[in-house]
């Protein structure tokens, strides 16, 4: 399963394409509405930062609006996936730029059978929201897995987002029913660094190495040795 970082930050995305685990992000009206600046550069930024789809979101009601504002969004970078929110005119403007070339993540997707439509218009994601379905007492899990099964045994070739990720525990969970993407913010991907004998664990490998001081100088000697090799 590959992990975008959902997030409208580009700050957020500097720190964590840093640790190399990012394949992708995705954006929506809400995140970018909390950010400073323009939303353009916000998303070229991001484009640029993770190397991989960015979802940015068309907002129009209608069909002819989402079409037009997935086109010119679309020009912003080659990275650019059209966010498109689930409704019938989300379905023909789905299909309308799909057929253009132009990748479509088709979003607000809470059902398999909204999802079967959502693949049949030509979306290339189908955006599951977890975590709002969880809030109103639906097991997101049984519904994710059921996308899933209907998906593979239809042999659907749309790629399946976890989104409306609120914990590492929703992660693990769309990794194991077998979904392409997890789309993760920030503050969950930081949660899924911690483990508390990973911590204690370092620090015992620490302490241990200082019991002898001549190990760092050995170390510290290897490192510019190798350093001097390459200069020289
Ligand atoms: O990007 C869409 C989705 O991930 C939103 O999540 O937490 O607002 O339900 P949330």
């Amino acid at each position: 399963m590959r992990i975008f970082i959902d997030t409208g930050s580009v700050a957020e995305v500097e720190e964590i394409a840093q640790w190399g685990v990012l394949a992708g992000a995705t954006t929506n009206p809400s995140l970018l509405a909390k950010e400073d600046g323009d939303p353009g550069e916000i998303v070229k930024r991001i484009c640029e930062l993770v190397g991989g789809p960015v979802s940015a979101e068309v907002i129009s009601d209608d069909a002819k609006g989402m079409i037009e504002e997935g086109r010119a969004l679309r020009e912003l970078h080659e990275h650019v996936t059209v966010k498109v929110p689930f409704s019938e005119a989300g379905l023909e403007a789905a299909h309308a730029l799909t057929s253009d070339g132009i990748p479509v993540n088709m979003t607000l997707v809470f059902s398999p059978s909204q999802a079967l439509l959502a693949a049949s218009a030509g979306a290339t994601y189908v955006s599951c929201f977890m975590g709002r379905l969880d809030d109103i007492s639906i097991d997101s899990v049984a519904v994710v897995g059921e996308i899933v099964e209907a998906f593979r045994a239809g042999g659907v070739t749309s790629q399946i987002i976890a989104a409306s990720i609120r914990h590492p525990e929703h992660v693990v969970a769309a990794a194991k029913l077998g979904c392409e993407i997890a789309t993760v913010p920030a503050k969950v991907l930081r949660q899924m660094l911690n483990h508390p004998l990973t911590t204690a664990g370092a620090a015992k490998f620490k302490a241990d190495w200082e019991t002898r001081p001549e190990f760092a100088e050995w170390l510290k000697g290897l490192v510019e040795a190798r350093a001097a090799a390459q200069a020289g």
